[in-house]
C-alpha cells in the first residue's frame, strides 16, 4: 500500500491533500464523530450554530475557550510534518483542511486553505473587525478571560472565526479549494469522515476530472467508495512511511 502510494505521488504533477480531524488525533485533538469525539459528548446544536450563539453566547465561549486551551497544547504530528516536507519537495501543491486547529500552519505548510476557519482567530458580529490571537499576542489574555469578549472597534460581541453548522464557508477559501481540486491529478485524503459538505466535494471533483484518490483512515469513510487506494492506517504511521520511502527514492535515484 505505502509503495503504491509513493509510486502514484511521484508520478503526479499536481497533487493536493485534503484533511480532517483524524490527522490531528495523534496530536491529542479529539475528532468529532469517533467514539470519544466532540459531538458524542457535546451537542453541536447548542454549541456550534449561529442560533446557539444568539441564545447563549457565554456557553459557546466557554466551549471554545476549552477547545482553544486543549488545542494550543497540541503539537503537529508526523502526518502534518510530512505534508509540509512534501510541499517543500514540490510533491504536494497545497493542503485543503477542514480543521480549525492551526496545526498545518504550525507544521510549516505554506499553501494552506482553511475551509472552516481557525479557532485562534476572532471576528466581530457587527463590524468587519477580526484578530489573529496568536499574531496579536492576546491569546493568553483571552483564555484567562470569561464571558463574551467585546470588539475593540465597535463594542459588539466577538465570536470565534470558525464556520458553524448552517453557515456558508468563506467564499474565497471555497473558490480557491475547488479551483485547486479541479486542476489536481491526485488528492491525498487524510482523516475525514467525508460527511460534511461542501468540503467533502473536494475528492469527488478530483475524481471527476480523472485524478486519483488515495485515502488514509484507520476505518472507512464516505470517501472510501471512490478511493483508488485505501490505506487503513493512522495518519502519522502512514505519512511517515510515505515520506521516508519518497526520500529514499529521490535521494537514492
Ligand atoms: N489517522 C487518520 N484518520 C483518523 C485517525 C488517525 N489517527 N483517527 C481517526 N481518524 C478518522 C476517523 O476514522 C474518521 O473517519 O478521522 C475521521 C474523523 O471524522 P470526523 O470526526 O467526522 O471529522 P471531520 O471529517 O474532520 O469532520 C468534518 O464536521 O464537525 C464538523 O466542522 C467540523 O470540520 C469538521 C467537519
Ligand atoms: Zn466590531
Amino acid at each position: 500500500m505505502i509503495g503504491e502510494a509513493v509510486k502514484l505521488l511521484l508520478r503526479s504533477r499536481s497533487a493536493i491533500a485534503f484533511t480532517g480531524a483524524g490527522i490531528s488525533a495523534e496530536s491529542g485533538v479529539p475528532t468529532f464523530r469517533d467514539p470519544n469525539g466532540l459531538w458524542r459528548n457535546h451537542k453541536p446544536e447548542e454549541l456550534a450554530t449561529p442560533e446557539a450563539f444568539k441564545r447563549n453566547p457565554e456557553l459557546v465561549w466557554d466551549f471554545y475557550r476549552w477547545r482553544m486551551e486543549l488545542i494550543r497544547k497540541a503539537r503537529p504530528n508526523d502526518a502534518h510534518l510530512a505534508l509540509a516536507e512534501l510541499e517543500r519537495m514540490g510533491i504536494i501543491r497545497a493542503v485543503i483542511t477542514q480543521n480549525v486547529d492551526d496545526l498545518h500552519r504550525e507544521a510549516g505548510t505554506e499553501n494552506l486553505i482553511e475551509l472552516h476557519g481557525n479557532i485562534f482567530r476572532v471576528k466581530c458580529t457587527s463590524c468587519n473587525y477580526s484578530e489573529d490571537l496568536k499574531k496579536s499576542g492576546r491569546l493568553e489574555e483571552f483564555l484567562k478571560g470569561n464571558g463574551v469578549p467585546k470588539c475593540p472597534n465597535c463594542g459588539s460581541q466577538l465570536r470565534p472565526d470558525v464556520v458553524w453548522f448552517g453557515e456558508p464557508l468563506p467564499k474565497e477559501a471555497l473558490e480557491k479549494a475547488f479551483e485547486l481540486a479541479s486542476k489536481a491529478d491526485l488528492v491525498l485524503v487524510i482523516g475525514t469522515s467525508g460527511v460534511v459538505y461542501p468540503a467533502a466535494y473536494i475528492p469527488y471533483i478530483v475524481k471527476e476530472r480523472g485524478g486519483r484518490v488515495i485515502e488514509i483512515n484507520p476505518k472507512g469513510s464516505g470517501i472510501t467508495p471512490i478511493a483508488d487506494l485505501f490505506i487503513p492506517l493512522p495518519a502519522g504511521k502512514a505519512m511517515r512511511g510515505i515520506l521516508d520511502s519518497i526520500k529514499k527514492t529521490v535521494e537514492g535515484g
